[in-house]
């Protein structure tokens, strides 16, 4: 198990609202027989669409027991029974986002844990979540503060901790508002920086993906255990390449970001596998320095992005082609703190490409990106 930014599959991309126990059960499968588990994906995430709102009269959230025969610890003990972790979803607010915006299922008011926050976060607890990302729909109609709802959510995640002994990881998804890279730090693991990055019934778009990508530039917000997150992964959904899944995943591997997969798991594709298996680029991503990596050049959308690496001299290096032509892309060793000499790997072919002097130049299709990793001194 890696110790990185959290890896996991996550409902919402593929499913929106419409999930169940089934669904959720034949995902885990998935994960766990597909090899992505082996590759070190652990969480299975529950987004939005597993309760519609309704309480007990001691205020306890109760679920559609045909949906979830035995109630949510049902799910979660299955997902444990296969060597993995569980993840739940609810909002800050009183009302969540399935109530402003429903895709799925009838809008559903009062799913959110406003009012219920010791109640709701002991409730998962409980149940035996170990992630829960805690939305923004509600909180941001009702115009709350954001660092004090979240912090309060914190505080009751703590308190549900103390008395269950589960930890639970604070997935942050207020969409960049109010600046959580300045707060979130100190009380979450990651935190949204940006609206999502596909909506459902929509086309995956590569614009999408770069937008993301940039929005999510905190790189002195993040260190181990505390990642700004670009949102989940749109790859291997239907409309992208292969180039473009792939560019898409190295660039959350050179953020260090969670790498959250939302396609169908059952159904994926060895092309879309092998991307998300790829255990060179997972290992930029769960790079133990956590690093996000930086803009180091720009020519007109040909750029060059850099990380440092645990090791010695060790960079992650993406050119990244933004231009709609193909381009020679080259990123000077003096640009990344390296000297006269380095040794470069091309990380998806798994080519080493020798020892280079000063630089390395290399031609990179429109709206496409080559991996390399930079070792100085060889
Ligand atoms: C928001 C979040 C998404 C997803 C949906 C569910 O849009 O940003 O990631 O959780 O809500 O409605």
């Amino acid at each position: 198990m890696t110790s990185g930014p959290p890896m996991g599959w996550a409902s919402w991309n593929t499913f929106a609202a419409k999930i169940n126990y089934t669904v959720i059960k034949g995902q885990a499968d998935a994960m766990a027989s597909s090899g992505l588990k082996a590759a070190g994906y652990q969480f299975v995430n529950i987004d939005e669409g597993w309760w519609q709102g309704t309480r007990d009269s001691s205020g306890n959230i109760t679920v559609d027991t045909s949906d979830w025969p035995g109630g949510m610890q049902a799910i979660a003990d299955y997902i444990h029974g296969l060597g993995l972790k569980a993840g739940i979803y609810t909002d800050a607010g009183k009302d969540g986002c399935g109530y402003y915006y429903p895709t799925g299922r009838p809008a559903a008011p009062g799913s959110g844990s406003e009012g219920h926050y010791d109640q709701d976060f002991l409730a998962f607890s409980k149940w035996g979540f170990d992630f829960v990302k805690v939305d923004w729909c509600g909180g941001d109609k009702e115009g709350l503060d954001a660092a004090t709802a979240y912090k309060a959510i914190a505080s009751s995640i703590a308190k549900a901790t103390a008395q269950t002994s589960r930890p639970m990881v604070l997935s942050v998804c207020n969409w960049g508002n109010q600046s959580p890279w300045n707060w979130a730090p100190a009380i979450a693991t990651m935190w949204r920086t940006s609206q999502d990055i596909i909506y459902y019934g929509n086309a995956p778009e590569i614009s999408k993906v770069f937008g993301n990508f940039d929005s999510a530039q905190h790189a002195t917000a993040q260190s181990p255990g505390h990642y700004n997150d670009p949102d989940m992964l749109i790859v291997g959904m239907s409309g992208f390449s292969q180039a473009q899944n792939r560019t898409h995943f190295a660039l959350w591997a050179i953020s260090s970001a969670p790498l959250l997969a939302g396609n169908q798991l059952d159904t994926m594709s060895n092309d879309t596998k092998s991307v998300l298996t790829n255990a060179e680029v997972i290992a930029i991503d769960q790079d133990p320095l956590a690093h996000q990596g930086t803009k180091v050049s720009d020519d007109s959308g040909r750029q060059v992005y850099s990380k440092v690496l645990s090791g010695t001299n060790r960079r992650a290096v993406l050119l990244l082609n933004r231009s709609t032509s193909a381009a020679m892309i080259t990123v000077r060793f003096a640009d990344i703190g390296l000297g006269t000499t380095a040794s470069v790997r091309n990380v998806w072919t798994a080519t080493d490409l020798g020892s280079q002097t000063t630089s390395y130049a290399t031609s990179v299709p429109a709206q496409d990106s080559v991996l390399l990793v930079v070792t100085g001194g060889a």
